[in-house]
């Protein structure tokens, strides 16, 4: 730490410093953030174009480009922050769940600054990564109920503290920002599929088709959206055989219809958890909080917002660029392992592509992205 509490702009700087690298999936990105959380850099340099041609990431790919940025991303991100490498406090890494290529390049490349600054490594929970944001930008205390959303998972945990969560449901099939990115692919709208369909949403009518609501009605809090897909393709060909080809206000109109279906599925699933939750935690007043890249949906923060206002929840989300996947996430949950215990030390931790928030909740089906999506 520097003597006079400082960087090198001459900004102040709380007492501890992390930084945080995510190679997970298709994002390098690094931020650094102190412990009155301020983040003082952070930088995403989105694989995007890389994979666009091949409708989904390309793990060979992901971990090829995550080499050859992300060095110069960590430099670059340091010297945002005014900082150098001896003020961190440790340096943490994205460990797993993820691709296994993405995941060694920025477990080995974390190890070797935190070796060589004489700093702890510490390896960071994706998912609980996604689990915490929100804790960095508010002040929000425990037990809270997660609903986290991404392209490789879509759960809902009790949260009682860092690393102790309970899983209350979670898919069965397709992670919830899957179903948009094939939906998109089916509709011809390009990778990544979230913010397409969110976009082509706003322009349609959600009432022209029904799509199913899987699990609707049903018990527990497990989620389905496997069968929506399906349910898009059909459509979509109707259509396209009906006019000769699939027109805009079709695609509108399907990607406004699934939107609905997925908020209809997620508010039901969502108010069997809060229920659940209420009886574990025993307490009226609780938070919801939504996490994860596909909370970055408005439409779905909408729906998930009016379920917590109607159980008399308070209602938390990170900020849109907080959602999807970001270094500042990972630098937030390696400070609060740190802080809870300053001896942390995980050099001896290898990636790991499956790795469960709660790992004593039995895997479910399927197999994502980023491994299981349990
Ligand atoms: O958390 P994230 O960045 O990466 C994973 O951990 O998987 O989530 C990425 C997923 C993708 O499937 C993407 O299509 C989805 O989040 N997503 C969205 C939106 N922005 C990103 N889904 C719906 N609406 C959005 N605006
Ligand atoms: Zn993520």
């Amino acid at each position: 730490m520097m003597a006079d509490n400082s960087n090198n702009n001459g900004k102040k700087i709380a007492n501890l410093l992390v930084m945080g690298i995510e190679t997970s999936c298709d994002e390098t990105a690094v931020a650094i953030v102190d412990s009155e959380k301020n983040i003082l850099a952070h930088s995403v340099l989105s694989q995007i174009g890389d994979h666009a041609e091949y409708g989904g990431v390309v793990p060979e790919i992901a971990a090829r480009q995550h080499i050859s940025n992300l060095d110069h991303l960590i430099r670059r991100t340091i010297e945002q922050a005014g900082v150098s490498i001896s003020d961190l406090s440790a340096v943490a890494a994205t460990t797993g769940p993820g691709l296994v290529g993405g995941l060694m390049v920025g477990v080995m490349t974390a190890k070797a600054i935190a070796a060589a600054a004489g700093k702890p490594f510490v390896a960071v929970n994706h998912l609980e990564g996604h689990a915490l944001t929100v804790r960095l930008v508010e002040d929000i205390e425990f037990p809270y109920l997660l609903l986290l959303m991404s392209g490789g998972h879509c759960q809902l945990l009790a949260a009682y503290g860092v690393g102790d969560y309970q899983r209350l449901g979670s898919t069965i099939d397709d992670a919830a920002g899957e179903a948009f990115d094939k939906t998109a692919k089916l509709l011809g709208l390009g990778y990544p599929g979230g913010p397409a369909v969110e976009l082509a949403a706003r322009e349609g009518d959600p009432s022209r088709f029904q799509l199913p609501t899987p699990m609707k009605g049903r018990a527990g809090c497990d989620f389905s959206f496997s069968g929506l897909k399906t349910a898009v393709r059909r459509i979509a060909e109707a259509c396209a055989s009906e006019r000769g080809a699939l027109y805009p206000d079709d695609r509108n109109d399907i990607c406004a219809a699934f939107q609905k279906a997925m908020g209809i599925c997620i508010q039901d699933r969502l108010q069997n958890a809060i229920d659940l939750f209420r009886e574990k935690a025993g307490t009226a007043t609780l938070p919801l909080v939504v996490a994860g890249g596909v909370a970055a949906n408005q439409y779905l923060r909408d729906c998930t917002q009016t379920t917590a206002h109607n159980n008399r929840m308070t209602f938390h989300a990170p900020p849109l660029e907080l959602c999807t996947d970001n270094g500042a996430m990972i630098a937030w949950a390696g400070l609060e392992r740190f802080v809870r215990n300053p001896d942390i030390d995980d050099r001896s931790i290898a990636p790991r592509p499956r790795w469960p928030l709660d790992t004593s909740a039995a895997p479910k089906m399927g197999s994502g992205r980023k491994g299981p999506k349990a």
